[in-house]
């Protein structure tokens, strides 16, 4: 493989900027693999994609992200547009022998989901999603302690993600608000306590769903109000085999920053998580004299891999934009034919037959297989 890995990004807000600074930093951060130059950038405007590209040093800009796609010095393509894009601009790429680093949720229809999984497979390329939550080391080392058997045998989950960025009814109404965006809450949260029940325990069996929308009008630019055509809060029972969960995700939930409240329950103790506090775990074990028994807390450190990566000294702590990063290094891994820890479109699509299952579900009223 060369040295050098030829970058492409399409869509530069919140995400597209995370995806910029991994690629910039990855190298720095884990030493091996080829050097990322970021070669071309793509935005919705030419004025734009000129100027983040010169913020984020990209060498090209396009207003039209087909351009990058048709740039031979682009090997991977990160796409951080809005859900709607993700199937046509990944398609696209894969049939022109890039690889791939979509975000998620995969795609608005499960059809477009269904057309990128084949089209993955049809290329030989790598293409993942943005799962990033999966890569934290405290998450590694819950599954590593669920595999020693530290807390005996799981038999019960319950995961919550919650944010507040919606929790204003008076917030405008924006593309999340769209039905073009997909369902809601459930395509853009509850696919992130997806992929980690996905690592931690395994692929759901059944669903039982119960969408809701918390406002039924939001502001517009121009003065008036909109409908809003997507739920905001979902609420799931499901079951991985023998192991009952629930999962309970809202976007418009007041003080919640960005909750991802974890509690595994096991034959032999518990084990709590919450991505607010991403840089500790607690762990009770039902072991020893009853007297003394209570939670621990355990503070990440360069124990916790790939934590040493980026600081020698335990306890100082990793942020969100460092998971990016670590992906960013598993892509990387897997381009180069490694053991890599990614949600692919493979596996991806497993995630995205399950969104649509629950919301059959909601619909329907009835508990679902995916
Ligand atoms: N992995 C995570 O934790 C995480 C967090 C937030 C969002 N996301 C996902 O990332 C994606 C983007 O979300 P965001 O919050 O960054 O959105 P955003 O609105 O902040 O950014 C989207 C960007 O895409 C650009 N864009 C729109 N149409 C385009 C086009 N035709 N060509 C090129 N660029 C175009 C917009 O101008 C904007 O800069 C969504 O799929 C979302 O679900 C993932």
């Amino acid at each position: 493989m060369s040295d050098t890995i030829g970058v492409g990004l399409i869509g530069t807000g919140y995400m597209g900027k995370c995806h910029a600074l991994a690629w910039t930093s990855v190298k720095a951060v884990f030493g091996d693999g080829p050097r990322p130059r970021l070669r071309h950038l793509a935005e919705a405007s030419t004025d734009l994609a000129e100027r983040r590209a010169g913020e984020f040093g990209f060498e090209r800009a396009s207003g039209d992200w087909r351009q990058l796609i048709d740039d031979p010095q682009v090997d991977v393509v990160s796409i951080t547009t809005p859900n709607a894009f993700h199937a046509e601009m990944a398609v696209a790429a894969l049939e022109a022998g890039k690889h791939v680093w979509c975000e998620k949720p995969m795609a608005v229809h499960l059809a477009d989901a269904e057309r990128m999984e084949a089209a993955a497979r049809r290329s030989g390329r790598v293409a993942i999603l943005g799962y990033n939550y999966i890569q934290s080391p405290m998450v590694r080392q819950i599954e590593e302690l669920i595999g020693q058997g530290a807390i005996g045998t799981v038999n019960h989950v319950r995961i919550e993600m919650d944010e507040d960025f919606m929790a204003d009814p008076e917030a405008q109404f924006y593309w999340k608000s769209e039905a073009s965006s997909g369902y809601g809450a459930l395509d853009d949260f509850a696919v992130h306590p997806l992929s980690l029940i996905r690592v931690l325990i395994g692929e759901l069996t059944r669903v039982f769903a119960q969408q809701a929308k918390p406002y039924d009008s939001r502001p517009t630019q121009g003065g008036g109000r909109r409908a809003v055509e997507t739920f905001d809060i979902a609420n799931v029972l499901f079951e991985v085999g023998d192991v009952s969960g629930i999962l309970a995700v809202n976007r418009s939930a007041w003080g919640r920053k960005g909750r991802i409240a974890l509690q595994i329950f096991g034959s032999a103790g518990s084990i709590l998580y919450d991505q607010e506090r991403m840089n500790e775990l607690q762990i009770y074990r039902a072991s020893g004299a009853a007297a003394g028994q209570g939670f621990t807390t355990v503070l990440a450190g360069p124990l916790h891999k790939p934590y040493d990566r980026f600081i020698p000294a335990p306890g100082h702590g990793l942020g969100f934009n460092d998971l990016k990063i670590i992906e960013c290094h598993e892509l990387l891994r897997a381009i180069r034919g490694e053991p890599a820890r990614v949600i692919d479109f493979s596996a991806g699509l497993g995630i995205e037959r399950i969104v649509h299952a629950m919301a059959r579900s909601h619909r329907d009223e009835r508990w679902v297989r995916p």
